[in-house]
């Protein structure tokens, strides 16, 4: 009989792998908390959350029986002419956790369309408003927000987009605050946030062409896993003000806690005009995104003339067992002090990633709530740098699932993962970077 492995090389495409020179997939046969377990017997801690969205461990008891007990109930029904309890509840509940200001929520199914819709509503609320000028986006460099059309045009331009370039609408791009690598070639301690002001620059070219600002706050993730001091995202909303547009979150790593608090934008008390929600917004059971938006951009919509609505939507909009795993994962959040746990995560990463920086095979050592992130030095920083490959192996070797941004290599476990389970994470990966 042919093996799993065999069967899946006969029929499966996987996503960013390039199958001739990958290894084979891990066949995952069940996961419980923090652990993977394979069809051939292995145990392996998942410290990536699975792509980042597992937050309270894998086939957790409370979610699953939400997820059963709705299925029960109702599993799916059309969102278009259509309301259930599971959708309103998660849409209240969201609302009155998220910054203030935010009255609405429009539902997806991913991250990328939590994205796209961001992006569809800032520029059909200016055309609605009369300004259809309005309709160039200013991003970061580094930026990843995602892979349909729309997202990766708002994205950095790199060997993810470079192929579908000319698909892609042109945005204006600023520097983000990597001060590892600042563009400035200042150090933090010496800065004022100057950066900033090629941001502010290119909001004054385009006074009157731009929908919006589009960030990661706090945290760009895919891009390197750069971590901003909280005075820029102070300032891109000043700035946004000053310029009269949109800021756009992109929360769809950063929400839920992820970086110490429930969202990233907290950390600068920001209030977004719209805020983009997936991944761990279901615990990571099923696909949901959710974009929030203002009541002033919401009433942009609302009119007599019909071309006014917002023509988007996706079949599994607001799947209601998505919404009320999305529901119970919220009460856990609560239940069990989750933010609290994230903090005191963070605080173990510091102190376990610092004395790596002394290792001369490291560049730069940054954390934020659960993240841990340790830049190795590289003569070809980027994704297609091999270290990322070699250091998954070696650590996958030791039970211990990682997968490095090319030479960014970063840890971003479940929540529920014990003290000593990190303890013994930190081990791993001071042995393995001690060996480079
Ligand atoms: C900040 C950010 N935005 C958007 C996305 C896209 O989400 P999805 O993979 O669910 O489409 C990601 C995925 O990693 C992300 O990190």
């Amino acid at each position: 009989m042919k093996s799993l492995l065999d069967r899946d090389r006969a029929c499966l495409w996987h996503p960013y792998t390039q199958a001739l020179t990958a290894t084979a997939p891990l066949p995952v046969a069940r996961a419980q908390g923090v652990y993977l377990y394979t069809e051939d017997g292995r145990r392996i801690l998942d410290g990536i959350s699975s792509w980042w969205v597992n937050v309270h461990g894998h086939s957790h008891p409370k979610l699953n029986e939400a997820l059963a007990a709705q299925a029960r109930e109702l599993e799916h029904v059309v969102f278009a002419g259509c309301t259930h309890r599971p959708a309103v509840e998660l849409a209240e509940r969201l609302l009155a956790l998220l910054p203030r200001g935010l009255t609405r929520i429009f539902y997806s199914d991913n991250g990328s369309t939590a994205v796209e819709v961001a992006l569809k509503l800032a520029c059909q609320y200016w055309h609605n408003r009369g300004q259809p000028n309005r309709r160039t986006f200013l991003t970061l460099h580094h930026a990843y927000h995602g892979d349909t059309v729309g997202a990766m045009s708002a994205s950095e331009d790199s060997v993810f987009t470079r192929a579908f370039t000319p698909l892609l609408f042109p945005v204006v791009r600023a520097h983000p605050p990597y001060c590892y690598r600042c563009p400035l070639g200042l150090t933090r301690a010496a800065c004022q946030i100057d950066c900033l002001s090629d941001l502010e620059a290119r909001l004054e070219g385009g006074a009157d062409s731009i929908a919006g600002v589009v960030v990661e706050p706090m945290l760009q993730a895919a891009g390197g896993m750069i971590v901003w001091p909280a005075e820029f995202l102070a300032g891109v909303r000043q700035l946004c003000d000053r310029y009269g547009t949109l800021l756009i979150a992109d929360e769809v790593l950063t929400g839920f806690g992820r970086t110490g608090r429930m969202f990233a934008s907290e950390h600068a008390a920001v209030r977004p005009d719209l805020v983009c929600l997936s991944k761990a917004l279901t615990a990571g059971y099923l696909p949901l995104g959710a974009t929030a938006a203002t009541e002033r951009i919401y009433q942009a919509f609302l009119s007599e003339d019909r071309t006014k609505t917002f023509f988007h939507g996706h079949s599994y909009t607001a799947n209601p067992l998505a919404c009320a795993v999305g529901l119970a994962s919220l009460d856990l959040f609560r239940e069990n002090a989750v933010l609290e746990r994230v903090q005191a995560l963070e605080c173990q990463l510091r102190a376990g990633l610092e004395p790596l920086r002394s290792l001369p095979c490291v560049g730069d050592i940054r954390v934020i709530g659960g993240v841990g992130i340790v830049e190795l030095e590289s003569p070809s920083a980027g994704y297609l740098d091999h270290t990322g490959a070699d250091l998954s192996a070696a650590f996958l070797d030791r039970g211990l699932l990682l997968r490095p941004l090319g030479n960014v290599l970063y840890f971003m476990p479940p929540y529920v993962i014990t003290e000593s389970e990190v303890d013994w994470v930190l081990a791993q990966i001071a042995e393995v970077l001690a060996e480079q």
